[in-house]
């Protein structure tokens, strides 16, 4: 049987998007900025995404595509013969399990934000007593767990109807709805009385904030996220490269993708920023900053409760989408590799992912006493840091050498494979940048964001 392919292109693009944008957007990005001084951050964010992230997902594409298999087998299919790219699909598969480690405990808590504004939980609330239901929420462990538990059982859920069936059908309406959501609760926000100073926050630069946090750990932010956002270097985008055709060129479908995440991450600050002004928030409040603004804006627009349930609605799908991927490719390792069904390969998952999420959940109550990053710091400040800081940045180094050394696939190859088809090509005039000098600002931005953070 011929490897399950997308129904339509638009199916590829908006789950391929449908992986990318997720949390990193509209949870990730407005925290991260707000930690790390706003305007500026958002600049080196964008430097990082175009000069970093962009190649490496054309490669993880191209790939997926020449390979048409996922990571379990991808390396071996077009590697050199006798060399040893393979063995980092142990490690890509390692990073696609720790991102889901504390990926399902926030999808669980958009689900349970679901339910508490369907029941009208923030109805008339002030900013503090919207803070307190969310720090009511991380003290209840039962509850943490069964909105992870049921994050983890949706995802596999939809993974078990297959490609075209479960991930495209059900990702290409959420994804449309969100975006149409975003730009209207966008526009809300803009205009909040009050709100003034969070928009010269997220669009003014004030580069002295940023000598204030320190050059070395901001860029070091700046990549993480746009890593995170993108979610390379774990090959859990070369995957979609395996199911699609030759019909387009690479470079055009990962600039849409590239596009539309950007844009959701942008409507996201625009939404946030103004409200964290307007209702007294902190824009440094950390990874609940969503979850103590949002409610607010929804209770001071009409028919609040009715935009707070869509919102919460759509964006657990946009996780849910991100999960799914993930789940896809953690799925088709196993079937590839050893050749199982999917069914066999979801059941043999589904309670590994729900232990593995359960330090990122109890690490908020029961398990509070864990801080590895120092006093303050949670399981899940650690889990992100491997991931975003460490496993994406290197994985897509791996991709970058892969795509570009003679000793790897090579450029020629991976340059006729991003080529194939219509659209944008990869630019001839990029080959020295990817080869030389792409991977040596990687290194540089991830050895002095070490010493930038912990010397
Ligand atoms: N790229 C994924 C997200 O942004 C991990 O949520």
């Amino acid at each position: 049987m011929g490897r399950e392919k997308f129904a339509s292109r638009l199916g590829f693009i908006l789950i391929s998007a449908g992986c990318a944008i997720g949390l990193g957007n509209v949870w990730r990005f407005p925290y991260i900025v707000g930690q790390y001084g706003g305007a500026a951050f958002v600049l080196l964010y964008l430097a990082c995404l175009v000069l970093l992230g962009l190649p490496v997902i054309v490669m993880e594409y191209a790939v997926g595509r020449a390979s048409q298999k996922s990571i379990a087998l991808s390396f071996e299919q077009i590697e050199p013969k006798g060399s040893k790219w393979h063995i980092y699909k142990w490690f890509g598969m390692a990073g696609n399990y720790l991102l889901m480690m504390y990926y399902t405990t926030i999808t669980g808590w958009l689900l349970y934000y679901f339910v508490k504004m369907i029941r009208g939980d923030f109805n008339g609330l002030d900013s503090e007593g919207v803070g307190a239901q969310f720090t009511g929420m991380l003290g209840q462990p039962e509850i943490m767990v069964g909105f992870m538990i049921a994050a983890v059982t949706i995802g596999f859920a939809i993974c078990m109807q297959g490609l075209q069936n479960g991930v495209e059908r059900i990702t290409k309406y959420m994804m449309l709805a969100l975006l149409c959501l975003m730009v209207v609760l966008a526009i809300n926000s803009v205009v909040i009385p009050g709100g003034k100073a969070g928009l010269e926050f997220y669009l003014k630069p004030d580069f002295g904030k940023i000598r204030e946090a320190g050059i070395g750990s901001v860029l070091f932010a700046a990549f993480g996220q746009a890593f995170f956002t993108l979610s390379i270097g774990i090959g859990a985008m070369a995957i979609f490269g395996s199911y699609i055709g030759k019909e387009r060129r690479l470079t055009g479908e990962a600039v849409n993708v590239l596009l539309l995440d950007t844009f959701v991450a942008f409507m996201s600050g625009l939404i946030i920023f103004p409200a964290c002004a307007a209702y007294g928030v902190e824009a440094n409040a950390g990874p609940g900053l969503i979850f103590v603004t949002l409610p607010n804006v929804f209770n001071h627009m009409p028919l609040g409760q009715f935009w707070g349930s869509l919102f919460f609605v759509f964006m657990s799908f946009a996780a849910l989408s991100t999960e799914v991927a993930v789940f896809q490719n953690i799925v088709s390792f196993a079937t590839d590799l050893t050749g199982c069904s999917v069914k066999k390969a979801c059941a043999i998952n589904y309670p590994i992912i729900v232990l593995l999420s359960l330090p990122c959940t109890l690490g908020y109550n029961v398990l509070s006493f864990i801080q590895p990053l120092g006093a303050g710091s949670t399981v899940l400040d650690f889990e992100d840091f491997i991931v975003s800081n460490n496993l994406l940045p290197i994985g897509s180094l791996v991709y970058l050498l892969f795509c570009t050394a003679n000793f790897g696939w090579g450029y020629q190859n991976f340059e006729k494979e991003a080529n194939e088809g219509m659209g944008i090509s990869f630019p001839r005039s990029s080959r020295l940048y990817v080869t030389y000098l792409c991977p040596l600002i990687l290194m540089c931005i991830f050895v002095q964001g070490y010493i930038a953070t912990f010397a």
